[in-house]
């Protein structure tokens, strides 16, 4: 059983100084290598640059933006039988990297944002057969609601639904939604807990399936 997980923020480059990114520490994916390498699988761990340590396992893929997480995910999505998006990927990237450091601007200054590409809805739309796939969602407001709309867009089998009080930090409250809509556990607590019912949520679909 071959795990594919994402984990911790991208760094979207303005100059060579300067990034847009976000509070992931990176702890929640990281956790949920460590629950699936404890229910026997190998796992491909694909981060960005991440408070906490990397965890032991199979192999590890450092990158840097969306786009590098995208290519290092879409590369090797094919041999996974679980592949998990637990990273927190910038929506956003500059338009345009400056080279250099850019000089302080005394009117302020305007950045230009193209969006970037989402990696899990792109996988949703070339899983094959067989394969789980599991996306996050960061929700403020109507959580549930929110959550199984990205469900059904991104063709997924199960989304782990939080808040924004659980970037960052040790504990999360999560609710785990599956494909059929219906809320299979809710779990408040550690991210090592969440991660491991993360985990057994993940092997009921695959032995349903
Ligand atoms: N995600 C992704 N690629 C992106 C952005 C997000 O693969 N470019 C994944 C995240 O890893 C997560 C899921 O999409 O598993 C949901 O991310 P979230 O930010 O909650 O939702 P969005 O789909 O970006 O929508 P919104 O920000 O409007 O809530």
């Amino acid at each position: 059983m071959n795990y594919l997980i994402t984990a911790g923020p991208t760094r979207e480059y303005i100059d060579d100084v300067r990034y847009l990114s976000n509070a992931s520490s990176g702890r929640m994916g990281c956790a949920l290598v460590e629950a699936a390498r404890r229910a026997g699988a190998r796992v491909t761990l694909v981060c960005g640059p991440m408070e906490v340590e990397r965890p032991r396992c199979e192999a590890v893929v450092p990158v840097t933006s969306a786009e590098e997480m995208r290519r290092a995910v879409l590369a090797r999505d094919a041999r996974a039988d679980v592949v998990v998006m637990a990273a927190a990927v910038a929506d956003y990237r500059p338009a345009r990297r400056l080279r250099g450091k850019m000089k302080k601007r005394p009117r302020g200054l305007r950045l230009a944002l193209v969006p970037t590409r989402d990696i899990l809805a792109e996988l949703g739309r070339r899983k094959r057969p067989g394969q789980v796939l599991v996306g996050f969602a960061l929700e403020a407001n109507d959580a549930r609601a929110n959550a199984r709309r990205k469900l059904r867009e991104k063709d997924l089998d199960l989304i782990v639904v939080n808040s924004p009080a659980a970037m960052g930090a040790m504990e999360a409250r999560v609710e785990i939604i599956r494909r059929d809509g219906r809320v299979c556990r809710t779990v408040k607590g550690p991210k090592t807990a969440v991660a491991r019912a993360v985990v057994a949520a993940i092997e009921e679909v695959r032995r349903a399936t």
